[in-house]
């Protein structure tokens, strides 16, 4: 694969398949997806001197790489074959008597045992190695872009996106660089992601026209992905019967509209028979829906799922329905209510093709939320938990802010506590390799994974993870290049959701500089410079959300940015706006009285033991306490700091970590190619900058409501 220049490699430069490269190979199978082993092991012999066969067995070959319906199997990988199925996309690995094996039952396991040879390099061929069974907790892993096809007037090419423009589309049609697209696709593959919409949620004028019309654009890029493994997906208005096909109502229950949407969808399925369905924002911030004709939303994605059932295509409908015309002055709504109060009382109503998309939290990707309550609520439906690996809230790709530790926190909540629901077992799943599996409460990861369904094992009755894509057409894909560790560790938190976020981090640094040497050498021996390289990103970038979270809105309460941009400091910025998200910070108090004894009642949306640990002012975590409480200033936290003094310690520790960080990386200038490495120097010059600001903003700001003092003194301006 040549990636068009100056495009950076990210986790796949050449020298991360040297060990593959250098080493005799035996590729066994039909199909597209063995088709791209073949070629991906063929791409790396060119490179480092190996060579590979595909079908004809003229050993001896140190990786076999092949699906258990090939005949015969050869030596070691007839031995190894497991008795039971390996499953959709999972495989086998092993190592016996010189060889390395992946088996698979389907090519897309191949792929997927092949990247995972690549991540353990040299590794994969030392010793022996039992077989060990691989397969993805979750069946859908799916990006979804925020990418507009014209330049949309307020939110540009890409809708929050931090990494220059679409690498799809530019000024209003498909950029037609399908090299890059294709290098994309690989990418995600090699981190197991299988799924991808192509455009904005919010969908304009032109982009409505991509499920007709402008179909052609969809196909190019599906064409391109398949080779991949990754299943394209398209976000479609649901006014879409009007505005597209001249029918006088879109209403979900009108015979026209469901012909006219089985009609189209029969067509979409012509031009990509694997298509992977729709994505629908519906009344939502602006977007059309069924309210309009005084329907539900089980009416609305029901339609939609009646015309992709034929195709097995599934619709991804979005729990992100809330009000955002609010008055500020009416203290009983609640935002954070809202996707439970729309949705929870339609459980067992949708459809089974219907996937629920439900953002983690209740109110909007702040950089913390307790988890959603409707991800305990709505046993009976297929629940998408939905992550964003934008930084739209967490500092915009300029922050260095690595996500998966608030991730693995969301994945490894147990919604009904540690005597909930018992989780299911399996390998890579669930009970996965740490060992805490089995008897263990059900977890998040589970809820999406589908371990609240009919347990059948083929994984159907869950939804998935989605994240909202951080890749832009910037030379790094994501503007920060540090930034491409959270693209990369959403695919495998996706795969394997227990996985040590650290441990992600460090695969990411071993492919992403895997050092060059000359072809055919040996792994070259961890130096010490390889040491400090690593010790530089953990320091940087291992608790930087943590760093993050300090120096902006303090103990959950959130935004606290400003608004529309989202970007740096405005403590009041939207306490007096029609969006609803508020801290009510006066002389005395800060925090959202969201208990039911005397609040919102959101408290009251949770299940036991929840419910009373949010409620109770002496149970709720530090951490929350402002998401669901009013307290005064002098409130004592469990940590034994009062809030006032948490907020200036956690306000200028944060700003000083970021000035920490900027002062490691200027110290690891020798260790990282000098563009990448100035890139990020210039983005840390305005992270110690914004961080800055916002300890200043913050602490001034509670200062003067409070005429509290700092207890160590500090000039607060
Ligand atoms: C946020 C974001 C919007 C986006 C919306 C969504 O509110 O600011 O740009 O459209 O989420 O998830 O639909």
């Amino acid at each position: 694969v040549t990636l068009p220049d100056p495009v950076h490699p990210a986790w796949l430069p050449p020298e991360a398949f040297r060990a593959i490269g250098s080493r005799r190979t035996l590729v066994l199978g039909d199909g597209l997806l063995a088709g791209t082993v073949y070629d991906e092991v063929a791409d790396a012999c060119a490179r480092h001197g190996g060579r590979v066969r595909r079908g004809a067995e003229d050993g001896p070959h140190d990786l076999v790489l092949a699906l258990t319906t090939a005949e015969p199997l050869p030596g070691v990988a007839g031995e190894v074959r497991p008795g039971s199925a390996i499953g959709a996309e999972g495989y086998v690995l092993a190592r016996r008597d010189g060889v390395t094996v992946v088996l698979a039952d389907e090519p897309a396991g191949l792929l997927y045992g092949l990247f995972h040879v690549v991540r353990l390099g040299e590794r994969a061929f030392a010793g022996e190695r039992q077989a060990e069974h691989h397969r993805p907790a979750m069946r859908r892993r799916m990006l979804d872009h925020w990418d507009n096809v014209d330049i949309h007037p307020v939110m540009g090419q890409v809708e929050r996106g931090y990494a220059g423009g679409s690498i799809f589309w530019r000024d209003g049609a498909p950029r037609g660089d399908l090299a890059r697209v294709r290098a994309y696709g690989r990418l995600l593959a090699a981190c197991g992601v299988n799924a991808i919409s192509v455009n904005n949620v919010n969908v304009h004028a032109t982009e409505a026209h991509l499920l007709t019309d402008r179909l052609g654009d969809v196909s190019a890029l599906a064409d391109v992905l398949r080779p991949y493994g990754i299943g394209v997906h398209l976000s479609v208005s649901f006014a879409s019967p009007v505005v597209l096909g001249g029918l006088a109502t879109a209403d979900p229950l009108d015979e026209d509209v469901r012909k006219w949407w089985a009609g189209v969808t029969e067509r979409v399925y012509d031009a990509i028979p694997d298509f992977g369905g729709y994505v629908v924002k519906a009344d939502s911030e602006g977007q059309p829906g069924p309210f309009a004709y005084g329907r539900d939303h089980a009416d609305g994605a029901n339609l939609l799922a009646e015309a992709l059932a034929p195709y097995g295509g599934v619709v991804h409908w979005r729990a992100f329905v809330y009000n955002h015309r609010q008055d500020w002055r009416d203290r009983s709504t609640d935002r954070a209510r809202a996707a439970y109060d729309h949705f929870a009382p339609l459980d067992g109503r949708f459809r089974d093709n219907v996937i629920l998309q439900v953002k983690h939290g209740p109110v909007d990707f702040q950089v913390r939320e307790p988890v959603s309550p409707v991800i305990a609520a709505m046993p009976a439906t297929r629940l998408a938990v939905e992550l964003q690996v934008t930084q739209e809230y967490t500092g915009q790709q300029r922050h260095v802010c690595y996500l998966p530790p608030m991730w693995r926190e969301v994945l490894g909540f147990r919604p009904w506590g540690p005597d909930g629901p018992s989780r299911p077992d399996g390998p890579d799943g669930p009970s996965g390799p740490d060992g805490s599996g089995g008897t263990a409460a059900v977890t998040v990861a589970d809820v999406a994974g589908g371990a609240l369904g009919d347990g059948d094992g083929d994984g159907d009755d869950g939804g998935g993870l989605v994240g909202v894509s951080n890749v832009g057409d910037d030379p790094y894909w994501t503007g920060h290049p540090l930034a491409q560790a959270n693209l990369y560790a959403f695919g495998r938190l996706a795969w394997a959701p227990e996985m040590d976020p650290a441990a992600i981090l460090d695969e990411w640094i071993d492919l992403t500089f895997a050092p060059a040497t000359a072809s055919g050498d040996a792994e070259p021996a961890e130096t010490a410079e390889t040491e400090r390289l690593r010790r530089t990103l953990h320091a940087i970038m291992g608790g930087s959300w943590r760093t993050y979270e300090r120096y902006t809105a303090p103990l959950g309460v959130g935004f606290m940015v400003r608004p529309g941009r989202h970007y740096g400091p405005d403590v009041d910025g939207y306490e007096y706006t029609p969006w609803g998200t508020y801290h009510f910070a006066d002389r005395d108090g800060v925090g959202v009285d969201r208990t039911r004894a005397t609040g919102t009642g959101f408290t009251g949306q949770y299940p036991p033991p929840w419910s009373q640990v949010y409620e109770s002012l002496d149970q709720c975590p530090d951490e929350l306490l402002l998401f669901f409480h009013h307290v005064p200033y002098g409130h004592v936290l469990h940590s034994g700091s009062t809030v006032i003094q948490h907020i200036y310690d956690t306000h200028f520790a944060g700003a000083e970590e970021a000035v920490e960080a900027r002062r490691r990386w200027e110290e690891a200038a020798g260790l990282f190619d000098p563009s990448l490495h100035a890139r990020v120097e210039r983005l840390l010059d305005e992270q110690v900058r914004c961080a800055e600001e916002w300890r200043d903003q913050v602490n001034a700001y509670f200062f003067r409501k409070s005429g509290v003092p700092d207890l160590r003194g500090r000039r607060i301006p």
